[in-house]
């Protein structure tokens, strides 16, 4: 397929990215999280930026410097997240979860610090569901003909789990990152397979998080112009 000018075509857009980990708090001094850094979501801002989009970066407790020319909206919980996002797509032509969100949230936010307690074990810690935000963006699509994109990280079975995960997300795209050691379809050093409603599947060699960034962008350009670049 060919390719547009990548300095100029998502002019006129406006992009919105979720990045970085939520952070359930548990007490005023604790939380439970996890270890995305943001990078990949960030590279997505800055891409997309370059290419001409207004950018929209919801930014989950990432430690990284806002990128230059992009709008940055802090958020802390996976609930939080989901305002900002779901506020910021109402007019974007395309919106990536690149966050990871934390699936559960403690039933329970203590006002106090928690305290151990002599002579009885610790207490249990009750977890609740977060709603999920992919699946609510892909189902409400915020105006005609919004690109809904998702990652996912999977360790075995990565074609047939990201089909399946695509299919109950009902996003657009779907990268799916190969972790872990075995690798299906291991002949090549291909670090991502971004899927496709379509049934279409583009594989990404291992490279710089911009490059990877970049892959999504064509694919998000290809499906804003109906495949006509
Ligand atoms: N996601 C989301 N809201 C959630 C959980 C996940 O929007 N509550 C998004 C992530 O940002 C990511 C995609 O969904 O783009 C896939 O996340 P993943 O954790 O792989 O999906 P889950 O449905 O939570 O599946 P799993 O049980 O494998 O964790
Ligand atoms: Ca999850």
């Amino acid at each position: 397929l060919a390719r547009g000018n990548r300095a100029t075509d998502l002019a006129g857009r406006h992009v919105v990215i979720s990045a970085g980990g939520t952070r359930e708090p548990l007490d005023p001094v604790r939380f439970l999280g996890n270890r995305s850094s943001g990078r990949q979501g960030y590279a997505l801002a800055t891409t997309a930026a370059a290419r001409g989009a207004r950018v929209t970066l919801v930014a989950a407790n990432s430690a990284l410097a806002d990128p230059e020319g992009v709008t940055v909206v802090r958020a802390g919980t996976a609930l939080e997240l989901r305002e900002a996002v779901l506020m910021a797509a109402a007019d974007a032509d395309a919106v990536v979860m690149a966050a990871a969100v934390a699936d559960f949230r403690p039933a329970v936010y203590a006002e106090g610090k928690i305290k151990k307690r002599e002579g009885s074990g610790p207490a249990p810690i009750e977890l609740v569901r977060n709603p999920d935000i992919l699946a609510e963006l892909s189902a409400e699509r915020g105006r005609e003909g919004q690109v809904v994109v998702g990652f996912a990280a999977e360790t075995d079975q990565v074609l047939a789990n990201g089909r399946a995960k695509l299919a109950r997300k009902g996003c657009d795209l779907l990268v799916v990152n190969e972790v872990g050691a075995e690798k299906t379809f291991g002949s090549t050093d291909n670090e991502a397979i971004v899927l496709a409603a379509d049934g279409t599947e583009v594989p990404v060699p291992h490279g710089p998080k911009e490059a990877l960034a970049d892959t999504v962008w064509d694919l998000v350009v290809d499906r804003l112009t109906g495949g006509t670049p």
